[in-house]
Parts: C-alpha cells; sequence; structure tokens
C-alpha cells in the first residue's frame, strides 16, 4: 500500500460456487434479456432521435443489449455549449467536493455497480468475467481513486514566498475555459471512464463520445457519476458518427482539449483540423492521444523459456489480442526455438475460445465485424504467402459471433507487413534469428513499426540486459523486463507510448491531471 492510503482496488476472482460468481451471474442474466435503451444526455436532457443504433453482443451478434442514438451535428454543437456554460460554474467548486464525488463514484462502482458494470463489459465487449474485472472493477475505480489522490496532493507544491511578510506567491489549478471533447475505445470500459472524468475532476466540462461497441458500461459509468452528485452538464453523454462528432467540435472556438484512445488516422484527422481552424480558438486546445501498437517480446539466448511461453501466451491472446498492450510480435533466438516453439503450441491448444457466459472461456469473440475481417484478412494472407507458416490456429467462424481462434505465425522475414503493422486481434507473429545476430535483430525491434507502446525483453543475461535497456529506449513507453507487455497497473506502472502511439501523458500516473489543468500563479503583496 502506498503511505498516503490510496490502493489498488483487490481484484475478485469469480471462483464456482462463489458468492460473487453469483452475483455476476444474475447481472449477466439480467442484462442478457434485455436491450436497454441509452439516450443520448446533455445537460439534463435525454434526446432521443430516429438516428438509431445498436450494440449487439460480439459472441452472439443477432442479439443486442443496448439501443442508442446518434446525436446530429446540432445536438453535439449544443452539448459544446452546455458543457462550455457547465464549466464556468463547476470549476468554482471546492476540490474537496470534487474529491468526494469522486470518492463516492469509486465506491459505488466497486460496491453496487460493479457486477453490472462487469456483465455489460462482458456481453457488449466480449470480455471474459476476469478480464472484465481488471477493467470495469479494478482499473476504473483505480483511475478514480488514484487521479483524485494526485489531483489533491498537488496542492502541496506551492512556489516560494521569499519575504513572507511582504508577499506571498501561490498557485491555483484552474480547469481550462471552454469544454474539453472525450473519444473514448471499446476495449477497456476504464478508459472511458479516465478519458471522461479525470478532466472533469479538474474543472473542466466534458462532451463524451464513448465507443458505439461500449456503449452501455460507459453509460453505466455515466449514470454511477450523477448518483454519486456530479451535476448535470459538466459531463454530456454524446454517443455519435466519428466524423460528425470530430467535424463539430474542432469548430468550436471553445474547444480547450481533446482526450482521445483510438486509431492514429482519426487521430491524425483530429490534429489536421485543430490546425486548419486554429485561429478560431480561444485556447489552443490541448491534444491527448493513445493510438495503436505493434507490440514486442523480445527473447534473449539466456531467458528461461517457460515463462516466455507463459507470458507470451497470456499477453498475445487474453481479450484477444485487443488490448493496446497486447503482444503480437516476438523474437525467438534458433537455440530456444524448439522448446518456446512446443511450449507455445501446446499452451495454445489449450485455451479455450467460447462465450464469455461460460466461466472457463479463456477468451471469446472479437469485438466487431470489422475486426473479425480485419483479422480475416490477415490470416488468409498468412496462408497464401511464402514468407508466412501458420503454426497454430488459423481457423475463423462468424456464424454466431466474430470467434477467431487463436493463431500464431512464423515470419521468415521480419520486415514482413505481418511483424509492423497493427492487426489488434489474436495473432501472433514470430520471427526466429540466429543465436549470434542479437544485436541486429534489437536494431530490427525499433525499426521495424512506426509504434512505441508496449516491449518486453526476457533474459538472465545482466549485461545485456543493462544495453537492451538502453538500446530499445524509445521503442516502448511501457517497457517489461522478464514479463509480459500487458497489464499495466494505475499508480503502479502509469501507461502510453511515444512515436506513432501517441503523446505519452501516461494515463494512471501522477502528472497526467496537470495536463487538463490550466494553473494561475498568483502573487499578493501586504
Ligand atoms: N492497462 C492495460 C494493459 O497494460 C492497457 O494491458
Amino acid at each position: 500500500a502506498d503511505p498516503s492510503g490510496v490502493q489498488n482496488e483487490p481484484i475478485l476472482e469469480y471462483l464456482k460456487g462463489s458468492k460473487e460468481r453469483k452475483e455476476l451471474q444474475a447481472a449477466l442474466d439480467k442484462l442478457s434479456s434485455q436491450c436497454q435503451e441509452v439516450p443520448i444526455i446533455i445537460g439534463d436532457k435525454e434526446i432521443k432521435n430516429s438516428d438509431v443504433q445498436y450494440q449487439p453482443m460480439p459472441h452472439d451478434h443477432k442479439k443486442k443489449i443496448a439501443k442508442f442514438y446518434y446525436a446530429s451535428k446540432e445536438d453535439v454543437k449544443k452539448a459544446t455549449n452546455v458543457a462550455t456554460e457547465a464549466q464556468k460554474k463547476w470549476d468554482r467548486t471546492s476540490l474537496n467536493e470534487r474529491l468526494a464525488i469522486w470518492t463516492k463514484a469509486a465506491d459505488l462502482m466497486a460496491g453496487k455497480y460493479r457486477m453490472e458494470l462487469n456483465a455489460a463489459t462482458m456481453l457488449g465487449q466480449g470480455k471474459t468475467a476476469v478480464q472484465a474485472e481488471i477493467d470495469s472493477a479494478a482499473e476504473l475505480i483505480d483511475f478514480f481513486r488514484f487521479n483524485a489522490y494526485f489531483a489533491k496532493e498537488l496542492l502541496h507544491y506551492q512556489p516560494i514566498s521569499e519575504n513572507a511578510s511582504v508577499t506571498k506567491n501561490s498557485m491555483r489549478y484552474r480547469g481550462i475555459e471552454g469544454f474539453v471533447a472525450a473519444v473514448s475505445p471499446f476495449n477497456f470500459t476504464a478508459i472511458g471512464g479516465n478519458l471522461a472524468y479525470t478532466p472533469a475532476l479538474m474543472g473542466n466540462g466534458v462532451v463524451w463520445k464513448p465507443s458505439d461497441t461500449a456503449l452501455l458500461s460507459n453509460y453505466i459509468i455515466y449514470k454511477i457519476c450523477r448518483e454519486a452528485g456530479l451535476p448535470s452538464g459538466v459531463v454530456n453523454f454524446v454517443p455519435a458518427d466519428g466524423p460528425v462528432f470530430g467535424d463539430t467540435i474542432t469548430a468550436s472556438p471553445n474547444l480547450a482539449g481533446i482526450n482521445f484512445t483510438g486509431s492514429v488516422p482519426t487521430f491524425n484527422r483530429l490534429w489536421a483540423q485543430v490546425g486548419k481552424n486554429i485561429n478560431l480558438y480561444k485556447n489552443f486546445p490541448r491534444l491527448i492521444g493513445e493510438c495503436g501498437g505493434k507490440n514486442y517480446h523480445f527473447v534473449h539466448p539466456s531467458a528461461d523459456a517457460e515463462s516466455v511461453v507463459m507470458g507470451t501466451i497470456r499477453s498475445a491472446f487474453e481479450y484477444c489480442g485487443q488490448k493496446c498492450s497486447a503482444c503480437s510480435r516476438m523474437y525467438v533466438p534458433e537455440s530456444l526455438w524448439p522448446k518456446i516453439k512446443e511450449g507455445l503450441l501446446a499452451e495454445r491448444d489449450k485455451l479455450k475460445v467460447g462465450p464469455v457466459t461460460e466461466f472457463d472461456s479463456f477468451m471469446s469473440a472479437v469485438i466487431d465485424e470489422k475486426a473479425f475481417k480485419r483479422i480475416k484478412s490477415y490470416i488468409d494472407k498468412a496462408k497464401n504467402s511464402s514468407a508466412l507458416k501458420i503454426l497454430g490456429g488459423g481457423q475463423y467462424d462468424d456464424s454466431v459471433g466474430y470467434f477467431v481462434q487463436p493463431t500464431i505465425i512464423q515470419s521468415n522475414d521480419p520486415k514482413h507487413r505481418i511483424m509492423s503493422e497493427e492487426i489488434f486481434g489474436p495473432v501472433l507473429s514470430i520471427y526466429v534469428y540466429p543465436d549470434n545476430k542479437v544485436d541486429s535483430t534489437l536494431e530490427l525491434v525499433s525499426e521495424t513499426t512506426s509504434y512505441a507502446l508496449t516491449g518486453a525483453v526476457f533474459a538472465q543475461d545482466e549485461s545485456f540486459l543493462k544495453s537492451a535497456v538502453e538500446d530499445l529506449k524509445y521503442t516502448a513507453g511501457n517497457f517489461y523486463i522478464n514479463d509480459k507487455s500487458t497489464g499495466s497497473v494505475v499508480g503502479q506502472q502509469p501507461f502510453g507510448g511515444g512515436r506513432l502511439s501517441g503523446t505519452n501523458d501516461k494515463a494512471g500516473g501522477p502528472h497526467y491531471v496537470l495536463r487538463w489543468a490550466s494553473p494561475q500563479s498568483i502573487k499578493e503583496t501586504f
């Protein structure tokens, strides 16, 4: 535990026969038996219109768990005005009042709404119980508690007042005039909570566009925060078509910033639009983004093969490889290859792929049809390529859910597309290198892709580790030594990467909250 008393939320295991398993089952039964209607919410107004959308269950895509609506251009514009107005009043509430709301919201997430959040994340986003628990329970709660703690800590740091009888220097942390647009992804419910609510914590007004495929879980977060006491209008819940939303927020003079997680092309487009409109804005908008990754596991000849196998299976295939941190390329020395290959294939064969409602499923379906088609096309190309060999998996079937089997591909060409492009699915690509080519293979890790999100090295050789830390310095924002590339914990491994993976503002780290504050220095003369 941190001496401050702030702690990571303990993770429940949902073992067979446990009380929590029964409670989760009841929540799953409830949510899967209905299609919940979710409105657009702007200020205190709930809007339903004729632009109807549905959130299907990835593991059984004919069934829908939510019916929702796309906001029109006018609705989005209205939301930007409502958030801008709300910000003025909200920024005057004391930090203590805000912290109390965040603490209450975290407690509601940890208690009363834990099972509903997990069930919505499982059914709507295709997560198994364990994967939902570490996301929509633990990580989400941690974001609320740790960001509140970090915000409070900032107040301790005040400038020097050299001659205190004559002057007093101080700093206060204001929100930014205008509104912040939060655009969040499907793959972590917790990220939606962080992107929309951390700017709000710091005194900003927010227009939140949740992902269509995380709609229900994100709506539950919205409702929890209102129940915890957040006034209407501070965060506005605005599902919308991406380009309609992007074009509208970037055309507003009040745009204070964009808090984004998603694809590189979308983030690029938002930057370009902000650039085009730069003379329009009252403030220079802050653009914070986390984008893709092509994360690596690099295995040195001195590595322990067994831990490489277990770590890689988990990193590459948990949640179908749809974590931004998932390992999708691996470099293995020839000397260890027979053992690692045997281990990976044996472990792969044991993985159960099935509906999220079956508690022994290791992984379920990928998020939607678009993802299924993209992943399938990489697998099909591998089937027909002389440079690639499918060692295990390669099957897919979307007749009921969007199921893709965990797939392991060996590439003879270390620069093949499959080693450099983000697939965002359960596909692991491996290049086997000669043991005497450690250095040139390390160079490939850096040169092969433009991303730099997460990476891991496995080795027992201390001198290699020492040099790898330097040689791979800019290849990953989150770097692991003898551990898998996934599973960062709020407050423990602040998360984010550089290069095309984003602006590396480190969600879950102490300084993230500062990105959403506009400090003011005050010199008082007596
Ligand atoms: N926190 C998530 C992970 O590191 C993204 O896997």
